[in-house]
């Protein structure tokens, strides 16, 4: 089964950005432990990374298309994009949402929202980049 992981905005940046939050795994490393664990799991995974929230829009819509497992973590996007509402909205095939940190324990009011929740099967959050092992996990298991 292929699954699509996608990253939205400052994402490629993991390992370098606010390491105190995100941690010091590296972008690069991310999507080669994606990789190996979606090997492990018999999914293969493609982990893709934008700061244009329209080629996020256009990949899910595609996944949409073609029925594609998606784990998503949209970064600021999640918190106040409707766009990113109406294109989870029309996946049919499980999405999960994962975060690095927990927006929900975080100081600022408005990363306690989530336009990607409604539409998801499970929200993972706070566990760093594991929390992408345990996303694949879930969709492995839902198949
Ligand atoms: C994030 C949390 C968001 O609030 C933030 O805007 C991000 C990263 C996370 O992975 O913890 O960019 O999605």
């Amino acid at each position: 089964m292929r699954v699509l992981v996608l990253n939205g905005p400052n994402l490629g940046r993991l390992g370098r950005r606010q390491p105190e939050i995100y941690g010091a795994t590296s972008y690069a490393e991310l999507v080669a432990r994606c990789e190996e664990w979606g090997r492990g799991l018999g999914l293969e995974v493609d982990v893709r990374q934008t700061n244009h929230e329209g080629e996020l829009l256009d990949w899910l819509n595609t996944a949409a298309d073609d029925a594609t497992p998606v784990v998503l973590n949209a970064g600021a996007w999640t918190h106040y994009s409707w766009a990113l509402y109406d294109a989870c909205a029309q996946l049919s095939a499980p999405l999960v949402e994962v975060h690095l940190s927990d927006p929900a324990q975080r100081p600022e009011e408005f990363r306690h929202h989530s336009v990607v929740t409604p539409h998801a099967l499970a929200v993972i959050a706070g566990k760093g980049v594991d929390g992408y092992r345990e996303a694949l996990q879930v969709i492995g298991s839902s198949a």
